[in-house]
């Protein structure tokens, strides 16, 4: 199976290529020239084809004959007004249904609601905070969140995998928890490795289409 990632040469991007090569899938890498170096020997693996651009350019040559599409893309620091990644999502699901790709698997945060959340103090604090100190990123997540929940994309197989504070541990001694928003046992963090093994599940066993699972570490 072939999968379109991008957001492959951050954190999280280069531990899911290391798993998923691995696993013996098949990568097309969407990758700013300049990053491709922090993927290192991954980019020149039999498995690995790198396609070059930014979020101006053509997503085609990175979609085209890939089974899934999965992306690690989310706001970082002095993130700009206009919700740059309400865009960047837009244009990778219409360039899916252009190339009649289907199944999309995104990053999410507890920011974007959904239904089966629990109102639950620690995470509410958290949105209110960043709502507070990062307008731009709140905005954006909402807009994004939105987009999904909207229906204009319900032709497409997506996932929004939320996570919270990400973590690096190679071998964690927590173990993964996938369920909702204050369901009273998720935690606030989020490690790596779990987050990506999600992902590599959820796309064979597809038991969370259309659906905004929240993936923690507990
Ligand atoms: N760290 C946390 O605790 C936390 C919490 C919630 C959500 N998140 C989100 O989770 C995602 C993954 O986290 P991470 O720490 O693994 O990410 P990361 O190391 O910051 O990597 C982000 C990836 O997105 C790409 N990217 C970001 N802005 C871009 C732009 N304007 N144009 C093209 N590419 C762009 C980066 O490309 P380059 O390599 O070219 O820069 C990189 O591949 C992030 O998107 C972040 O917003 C993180």
């Amino acid at each position: 199976m072939k999968i379109a990632v991008f957001g492959a040469t951050g954190t999280t991007g280069v531990i899911f290529v290391e798993q998923a090569l691995k696993e013996n899938y098949q990568l097309k890498l969407y990758c700013r020239p300049q990053s491709i170096v922090k993927l290192g020997e991954l980019s020149s693996h039999a498995s690995v084809e790198i396609i070059q651009g930014g979020f101006d350019d053509d997503f085609t040559p990175a979609v085209r004959g890939v089974a899934v599409v999965v992306s690690f893309l989310g706001p970082g620091l002095n993130w700009p007004s206009g919700n740059p990644l309400e865009k960047v999502m837009m244009k990778i699901m219409q360039t899916m249904r252009n190339e009649g790709v289907t199944r999309f698997v995104t990053m999410g945060t507890p920011t974007i609601a959904d239904p089966l959340d629990k109102n639950v103090f620690k995470y509410r604090i958290l949105v209110s905070s960043l709502k507070l100190l990062q307008p731009n990123v709140y905005n954006d997540m909402v807009a994004t969140g939105n987009l999904f929940k909207s229906g204009n994309y319900d032709d497409l197989d997506w996932t929004v995998a939320r996570i919270c504070f990400l973590k690096s541990s190679a071998q964690p001694k927590e173990h993964i928890h996938v369920g909702y928003v204050g369901d009273g046992q998720g935690s606030l963090v989020s490690q790596r490795v779990h987050w990506v093994k999600f992902i590599l599940t959820e796309i064979l066993e597809n038991h969370w289409i259309r659906k905004m699972p929240f993936i923690t570490s507990i």
